[in-house]
């Protein structure tokens, strides 16, 4: 075994996840060199391990058999054009800090996407998205293990078959390894302002045409304001997606409930807000021994302090019941959810 590969039997999980969960691993294989991909996939005789990026997307109901972890967090410039700058970081790079380092070389793009927990490799899985944008617009291409054909690829943007939430990596999860990203960054790039309450706070601070790194104070503003932190109080984020309704539905919800909000998106198709239809059933602030609803953000769900993964899951289930129940729509988790099935 090379020293690019350790492994851990019996790990615990507990930090390496976001939720704070209490979990193990029976055995965890971390690659530090994704040279040695192949070699540490070997040890799994075939199967598919799980594997764990920043661990904040995921919870855990249960422990896990076999973990894999990417901790080579290599980045570097492909190519520059003068404007369009090709960048590449390796899957372990964790992602606020490398959105950092694009602005530090005075590239925009990512710029919307600051803060947000977790790795440069899990960004594309669920297609990370705040703020206007979802990080598949600035995929070039990822380099991926196929687990099925034992092979390394290279997936243009298009073959990630990018969508809300939602990618090939997550429709196959036990089939792709994702292990480096390419994004196609900008120089001269016009900023993305279409979310109202990224232009009030450019606006409340006298900004009239930001660079992006006044964008990416914007987003780190708004996010601390409305999101709680994992390293403070255990969450993942938005718990669940935003649900996406045929427009006759939505406009049935638009008649019968004054002042839901309704986002156009394919045409025939409505996003809905979830943290909206949550917040009218009642659950903000909601807290049952130590999970809960964060009292800021009715999409989060957080663990005070000792919550086990089965009660933040029933208390999730309670939550999508009572939303079918009162407004017909069907709410699906974005974490992935480990030991259960929704
Ligand atoms: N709202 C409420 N109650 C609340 C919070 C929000 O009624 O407690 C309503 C408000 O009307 C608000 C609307 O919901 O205008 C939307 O809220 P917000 O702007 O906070 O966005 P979101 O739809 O709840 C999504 C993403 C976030 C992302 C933000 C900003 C999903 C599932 N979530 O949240 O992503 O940061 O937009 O773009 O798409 C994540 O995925 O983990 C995540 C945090």
């Amino acid at each position: 075994m090379s020293a690019a590969v350790r492994v851990l039997q019996g790990a615990d999980l507990t930090s390496r996840n976001s939720f704070g969960i209490r979990a193990a691993a029976r055995r965890l294989v971390d690659v530090h060199d994704i040279d040695a991909l192949s070699e540490a996939l070997a040890m799994f005789d075939g199967a598919a391990p799980l594997m764990l990026g920043g661990g904040s997307n995921v919870l855990f109901v249960g422990d896990a058999d076999d973990v894999l972890t990417i901790s080579d967090a290599r980045r570097a410039l492909v190519s520059d054009d003068g404007d369009r700058v090709v960048v590449r970081a390796a899957a372990g790079a964790d992602w606020h800090g490398f959105v950092l380092w694009t602005l530090a070389q005075t590239l925009g793009g990512l710029e919307n996407l600051a803060l947000i927990p977790g790795t440069v490799g899990a960004a594309p899985i669920q297609n990370i998205g705040a703020y206007g944008v979802e990080v598949g617009e600035r995929v070039v291409a990822v380099d991926a293990y196929d687990l099925q054909t034992r092979t390394a690829v290279r997936l243009d943007a298009a073959a990630c078959r990018f969508g809300y939430r939602d990618s090939v990596f997550k429709q196959q999860p036990d089939r792709w390894i994702v292990t480096a990203v390419e994004f196609a960054l900008h120089r001269f790039a016009e900023p993305r302002l279409d979310y109202a309450g990224l232009r009030d706070a450019l606006a409340a601070r006298g900004i009239a045409s930001p660079r992006p790194l006044d964008v990416a104070d914007a987003v780190i503003d708004i996010r601390r304001s409305k999101l709680p932190d994992p390293a403070v109080i255990g969450n993942a984020g938005s718990f669940f997606k935003n649900p996406v309704v045929p427009a006759a539905q939505a406009a049935a919800l638009v008649a019968a409930h004054a002042g839901i909000p309704v986002f156009a998106v394919d045409p025939g198709l409505r996003k809905l807000s979830a943290a909206w239809l949550i917040d009218r059933c009642g659950w903000k602030g909601h807290r049952e021994g130590d999970a809960g609803v964060a009292p800021g953000h009715a999409l989060v769900l957080v663990n005070h302090g000792r919550a086990e993964g089965a009660e933040l899951l029933a208390l999730a289930r309670r939550i999508a019941a009572s939303v079918r129940l009162r407004f017909g729509v069907d709410l699906e988790p974005e974490p992935r959810i480990v030991g259960a099935t929704w």
